[in-house]
């Protein structure tokens, strides 16, 4: 992942991030008391915009928190750093923490001006490499917490789980409870079985996913058929092709799991259509309005 770009928003103030300064006695440090979004922008237009407010909104009230801001008011901050960021394709991230307090205090909790940061950083786009030749996962058992739907910054597991795909020189963890797909440590799964798109249905143990919403949308357009239903270990190890799918990583093949190859070994057909019906896609989005 690239280096931010030079400006972050803090507390109503842009500024370059190097001046951004957090007290020690934040929440967010203290208790990951926090809740964020990524968002992908395509040649400077927020992707989703509306479905992140909503999630972020809904995260933030499953933590007994109010949103700070209104639809609109987000859209001038995340609009503003954006654009004074450049433009272009870039992703954004913005977090709500409950915010500082005097001490530390698990309850109750407090009702004090929230800490609001965003930042930019420059779009990672497919390698043209694993655009060819996918990538490598791993499977590991799910050791998050049972409330995965909101989208906290409570991460430790999901970070633990994704150093133990690096170790294995792959770029996600697989996550599988009592004998069923659940998603990755970042990202959602899809599968393809006999030209048909599964998905686990939704539920508390997995983050409602705002790219797999919109692959499953362009899975239609594709006339790709679709499905969300349970899928088992042994089924996930058997699909004819894997997905991961995330705000920066898009739809992505995963072509080798646990060191064995998934159906050709190559990205699969159904993938190619999705992929490229999603780069058509955000051509078509390009200047309309967001
Ligand atoms: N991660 N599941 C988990 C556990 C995630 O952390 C993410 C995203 C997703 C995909 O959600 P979306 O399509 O809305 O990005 C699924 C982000 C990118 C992150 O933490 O950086």
């Amino acid at each position: 992942m690239g280096e931010p770009l030079p400006l972050c928003y803090l507390n109503g103030t842009y500024m370059p991030w190097e001046a951004a300064r957090i007290s020690p006695f934040d929440r967010a440090f203290l208790y990951a008391d926090a809740a964020y979004e990524v968002m992908p922008v395509y040649s400077g237009r927020p992707f989703r915009f509306g479905a992140h407010c909503d999630r972020l909104t809904r995260s933030l009230t499953e933590m007994r928190m109010a949103d700070p801001h209104t639809r609109s008011e987000w859209r001038d901050i995340i609009g503003t750093l954006a654009t004074r960021n450049g433009g272009g394709d870039q992703y954004v991230y913005w977090q709500v923490s409950r915010g500082v307090e005097r001490g530390r205090n698990h309850a109750p909790l407090p009702n004090i001006p929230r800490t609001i940061f965003a930042f930019c950083a420059p779009f990672p786009a497919m390698p043209p490499k694993v655009i060819a030749n996918g990538v490598a996962c791993i499977t590991a058992i799910d050791t998050r917490w049972s409330r995965c739907d909101i989208k906290s910054t409570a991460l430790l597991a999901n970070v633990l789980l994704r150093q133990l795909a690096s170790d294995a020189e792959a770029n996600e963890a697989i996550l599988l409870c009592d004998g069923q797909l659940v998603e990755a440590s970042s990202s959602a799964v899809h599968v393809v079985i006999d030209g048909e798109l599964r998905t686990p249905p939704h539920s508390r143990h997995i983050l409602p996913s705002i790219t797999r919403g919109a692959v499953e949308e362009l899975a239609e357009r594709a006339r790709i058929p679709h499905r969300n239903v349970p899928i088992s270990e042994n089924e996930l190890r058997h699909a004819d092709e894997i997905w991961l799918a995330s705000a920066t990583r898009e739809a992505m093949p995963v072509t080798l799991l646990d060191g064995k190859a998934v159906g050709t070994g190559k990205p699969g057909n159904v993938w190619r259509r999705l992929h490229e019906t999603f780069e058509r896609y955000k051509q078509e989005l390009a200047g309309e309005p967001w």
